[in-house]
């Protein structure tokens, strides 16, 4: 923490923000989980509930939904939206006709909301209030409210094409834009016009609902009145180089300097966060006996159920909480007793590039949009303090609000899913935002490369398989293919191994002992082999966790891994496909198969020892983790190429040359390949 000296870390106070203030009911109370009498339980968050903005207007609410088919839903994070209205519709006697659905683009958020609103309702989770999101339905046939992801929803329309189980679908956090949930922007609409009786609602954090309103043949707007407390604005005075360093020296002053209250602090993913976890815990030692304790508690999509629970419990009396989160704390989940916010100003987003094909993962700028949400998280109980790390002329500079998903991301998965649910004319389909025909154009030609779509366009039977998988078309053609080379086995547990960030962790001040640890994994095949000798490492001790700590294994993402092969394993079953079948040692056997799926994301080395990317003729860097790093093989296939200051292929495998155009023939037929 040298650089901590640096005094252009500094934060200078720029300016007060002040909203309209309220009679602060700001109920810390109750938040425990306890096993007491469930509706005694209940009872006790109804003052709290009853202080939510949202509560004044519920007869209001109720009165215009039985009025109308469509409404849209304006108000502040945290007025009660997400959590009430389910509930108020439900009193109102909507859930009497079918279940009240209620989408959310991030799995935590639906986990962690329906639990809060079965507390609230009294009943245990997943009886009368539920939720259901990839590789985990916490319903029953009693459940009456359901909050879900939004590609749970897309996906039960390949079942249920007129979604007749439910009477109500909210469609949550809108003003995120995320891919799926403006498809069932344009699928709840063409449902609608033969379903009288489906009610529609989009509910959003920010203004702009103009758009929803006209896309809904201008359907009323309610805008719900907020409450929002001043928040000082903190901005670095010079621009800073390392924003995780910047984060954890801002953590430290904040904690030895300011007033009790917890901090929620912005970063990019799931790597990162456990880097500061660890740096916090390291630099926690150092404080005098005396001072206050400070726990960080991590939020990511990925987190295992078991630990998202410490993020909503109070801190205990004497310490701090630092809240570790990625954008999922934004908007779409409210955590009780943040009074300062820390802002990195940027986020992990994913992009696609149509015209050149490529698909990647990036650190971008956040919006203004966003960068005014994260600071309201830190005013919505009392007075608080955002700090941003960076400076004011940066924020000048970010874009007024994030680009819909739909522009900027691969449309192969919803394209199946829209196939498989009847939709055959993708480009005339209602879009809320179009996308650009090239970005169509190369999703359809992804599909038609990888067999899901026959000559004519339509779904083959391949094509229908693979949209049965909830994961993206390259994986689910991965695992369909692996029943022909008979490797379902091995393939399985792969896909399952790459549903995480990172298997590895490598404390600083343990490099060497960590690298050593990892050369009995290493296979020089590549990083999916190597991953599999992790998996089948892990499997041998049983998931013990002095072994993990040994070997430098993160047991969270292990446990993780766990739980989506065991999903996997059922989706195969119900296909029928042998889960057993084995290819052994056969590394070929393997990495063909993955080939299979992945044609695309292939390399070759050229004459000066770079490598160039077969589809875009780009330069592709191997990225350090892998460990195929400093060594050449003479093609490479790789998952994800990740773009920082240069362009870096994650997740390699050596494959030979000539089984590239052999595994996709029907791509490669006419094309030239980059290779000078
Ligand atoms: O959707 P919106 O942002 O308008 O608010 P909400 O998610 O319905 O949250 C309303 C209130 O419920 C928050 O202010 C929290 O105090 C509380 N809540 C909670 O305590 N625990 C949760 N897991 C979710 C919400
Ligand atoms: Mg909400």
């Amino acid at each position: 923490m040298e650089k901590s000296k640096n005094n252009n870390n500094q934060h200078s106070k720029k300016r007060e923000f002040s909203t309209d203030e309220n009679n602060g009911n700001q109920g810390k109370n109750g938040f425990k989980k306890s096993k007491k009498d469930l509706i005694g339980k209940a009872k006790s968050l109804l003052p709290q509930r009853k202080a939510l903005p949202i509560f004044s207007a519920r007869e209001k609410i109720i009165k215009e939904i039985l009025n109308n088919k469509a409404l849209i839903i304006v108000g502040e994070t945290g007025s009660g939206k997400t959590t009430q209205i389910p509930q108020f519709l439900h009193h109102a006697g909507l859930s009497k006709n079918g279940i009240i659905a209620c989408t959310q683009p991030r799995r935590v958020a639906a986990m962690s909301i329906a639990r809060r609103v079965s507390e609230e309702f009294g009943t245990r989770l997943g009886d009368r209030v539920g939720y259901s999101i990839r590789f985990d339905d916490k319903t029953s046939p009693n459940t009456l409210i359901k909050y879900m992801t939004d590609g749970m929803l897309l996906r039960e329309l390949l079942s249920d094409n007129m979604l007749k189980k439910y009477s109500v679908v909210i469609l949550d956090e809108a003003h995120e834009r995320t891919l799926r949930t403006d498809i069932l922007f344009g699928m709840l609409k063409a449902i609608q016009k033969k379903r009288d009786d489906l009610k529609i609602i989009v509910m959003s954090a920010t203004l702009d609902a103009e758009k929803f309103s006209e896309y809904f043949d201008d359907a009323k707007i309610m805008y719900i009145a907020g409450r929002q407390f001043p928040v000082k604005l903190y901005q670095t005075i010079q621009p800073q180089e390392d924003y995780l360093d910047s984060a954890i020296v801002t953590i430290f002053q904040i904690h030895t300097e300011q007033p009790n209250g917890d901090i929620l602090t912005f970063l990019t993913g799931q790597e990162e966060i456990e880097a500061v976890e660890k740096l916090i815990i390291e630099h926690a030692k150092l404080l005098p006996v005396t001072a206050k304790k400070l726990i960080p508690c991590p939020i990511f999509a990925s987190m295992p159920t078991d630990q998202q629970n410490k993020v909503f419990e109070p801190a205990p009396p004497d310490t701090r909480k630092v809240i570790l989160a990625t954008n999922i704390a934004e908007t779409s989940i409210t955590i009780s007793g943040i009074k300062y916010v820390i802002d990195c100003g940027v986020a992990k987003v994913r992009g696609y590039n149509s015209k050149i094909g490529i698909e990647s993962l990036t650190i971008q700028p956040i919006s203004k949009a966003s960068a005014r949400q994260r600071m309201g998280r830190a005013g919505r109980e009392a007075p608080g303090c955002c700090y941003r790390l960076y400076t004011e002329d940066a924020f000048e500079e970010l874009a007024d609000s994030t680009e819909p998903e739909i522009k900027r991301c691969n449309l192969a998965s919803v394209i199946l899913l829209l196939k498989a649910s009847g939709v055959e004319d993708i480009f005339n389909f209602d879009y809320l935002d179009r996308p650009s025909k090239t970005s169509v154009a190369r999703s359809l030609e992804q599909l038609y490369a990888l067999g899901a779509l026959n000559d004519d366009g339509t779904l083959s039977e391949l094509g229908k398989k693979m949209a049965e998988f909830p994961i993206e078309p390259t994986y689910a053609k991965v695992i369909i293919q692996s029943e022909n080379l008979g490797c379902t086995k091995e393939i399985i547990s792969i896909v399952s191994m790459l549903s995480v960030d990172s298997i590895f962790y490598t404390p600083q001040d343990k490099r060497e002992e960590a690298a050593e640890a990892k050369k009995k994994f290493v296979n020089f095949d590549g990083d999916h082999i190597t991953l599999l000798n992790v998996l089948k490492g892990y499997q041998d001790v049983h998931g013990d966790k002095d072994w993990c700590y040994e070997n430098f294994i993160n047991i969270r993402n292990m446990k993780h891994v766990l739980d989506v092969r065991k999903q996997l394993i059922q989706f195969c079953e119900r296909l029928k496909i042998d889960v057993t079948a084995s290819c052994g040692h056969d590394h070929e056997v393997i990495l063909k198969c993955l080939l299979s799926g992945f044609f695309q994301n292939t390399a070759l080395r050229q004459l000066d020892g770079s490598y160039r990317a077969i589809v875009s003729g780009q330069i592709v860097y191997m990225h350090p983790t892998s460990v195929l790093f400093g060594r050449k093989p003479e093609a490479i296939m790789y998952n994800d190429l990740i773009l920082t200051s240069k362009q870096y292929m994650r997740n390699a495998s050596a494959i030979h040359p000539n089984w590239i155009a052999q595994t996709a023939p029907k791509y490669f037929g006419n094309r030239s390949l980059h290779t000078l």
